[in-house]
């Protein structure tokens, strides 16, 4: 009898692990799904994805590759690991090595050791210094075409992977494979977007000849800012892209009277240009995906002393996207001929601003702005 309880209580400890490890995997795709749905760039999407799968399957790197259909070759789109950094620069050609085979087979490989294996390209761990002793690699499948090879190298402590991590991984591939399809439509809609706006600003600024291509100058100018600046991120930067691109659309609200006005203005007609600001924010203001750049455009001509328009907000309570389109606006303007004055040069244009910093327009983002500059030797 006890000979025979033994093995049961062996197999139902066995089951339990299995089964825990099961649940363990359930929790991997579920949680990766949720990443999947919250964030929307593909490279932050995959580091993520890539360090949870390289802990669960307990590898020691990972990479994710694309398919660059025009030269053949497979390029690393996230590579991680100790030497992820020099791998990055590496293109492998269809065919070539195990993860080759995988992008022209569309099947999945689980390689133990890969000096045994023919298809092994040593290429790779020739430039990183990496050793590679075991892969799992699956292709990434969208729509039924294959855009891509997914691995994990080496199970760490000398282990190696099996069937079930094989299954795990393949699983993961196929959530990769829809992450990076809907990554590339969002980016293609955006894309789309933005090409539309631009396309209208263009063509408010080219109502009048003296400010053509003006947008697309404040955009470039307040880049240069925004880049320079620590801890932005991506998604900041974009929103600096569309709040620059649109600061001057209220425009389309003042009378081409009163815009193209070489002489002059009114008293009347001065209050009604600056209700430009109020009226690219209403404009907006039905976009929900705009909507939280309002204040960028409402406020892009406060001064920093307090004394601009529309609400002779202060120093650092003016958005701070708001305070770099200021300079590189008005930069802008002092270097582009207008109806009333000639340009000036790009050295006076920047020692004017020096001369405002600080009641116009913010001292530390003049600073920045001016450096940069040189830097680029814009001037
Ligand atoms: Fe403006």
């Amino acid at each position: 009898m006890q000979k025979n309880l033994t093995p049961d209580k062996k197999d139902m400890k066995l089951k339990l692990s299995d089964l825990q490890e099961k649940i363990n995997r359930l929790e991997t795709l579920i949680n990766t799904s949720m990443v999947f749905s919250s964030i929307l760039d593909l490279g932050e999407l995959l580091n993520i994805v890539m360090t949870k799968a390289e802990e669960v399957m307990e590898a020691e790197a990972s990479s994710v590759f694309l398919i660059d259909k025009s030269k053949k070759e497979l390029y690393f789109i996230t590579a991680r690991g100790e030497k992820g950094k020099e791998a990055k620069e590496i293109r492998v050609p269809m065919g070539k090595g195990i993860v080759g085979w995988v992008a022209e087979h569309g099947r999945p490989l689980l390689v133990p050791d890969v000096t045994k294996d023919s298809r092994w390209f040593k290429g790779v761990d020739k430039k990183t210094k990496f050793v590679t002793r075991s892969i799992i690699a699956v292709p990434l499948i969208s729509k039924g075409k294959i855009i891509g090879v997914s691995e994990v190298l080496n199970k760490k402590g000398n282990r190696n992977f099996n069937e079930n991590d094989l299954e795990l991984f393949e699983a993961l591939g196929n959530q990769i494979a829809i992450a990076i399809e809907n990554a590339s439509l969002y980016t293609e809609l955006d894309e789309l977007f933005l090409s539309s706006i631009r396309a209208i600003v263009e063509a408010i600024d080219a109502k009048d000849p003296y400010t053509k291509g003006h947008s697309s100058r404040v955009v470039e100018y307040s880049l240069l800012v925004g880049e320079a600046l620590a801890d932005i991120s991506k998604d900041e930067l974009k929103q600096l892209e569309v709040s620059a691109t649109l600061h001057d659309v209220g425009k389309i609200g003042v009378p081409d009277r009163i815009l193209g006005k070489t002489g002059k203005l009114t008293p009347v007609e001065y209050a009604y240009m600056q209700r430009h600001s109020e009226f690219g924010s209403a404009i907006i203001e039905p976009i929900a995906k705009l909507r939280e750049l309002i204040p960028n455009i409402m406020h892009h001509h406060e001064r920093f002393d307090g004394k601009g328009y529309p609400d002779g907000l202060k120093g650092e309570r003016i958005p701070l996207f708001a305070r770099i389109i200021c300079i590189a606006d008005s930069f802008d303007a002092m270097t582009t001929d207008r109806p009333y004055r000639k340009k000036r040069s790009i050295q006076k244009a920047l020692l004017e601003l020096e001369r405002r910093s600080g009641t116009q327009f913010d001292p530390k983002l003049t600073k920045i702005f001016i450096m940069v500059c040189k830097r680029r030797k814009l001037t």
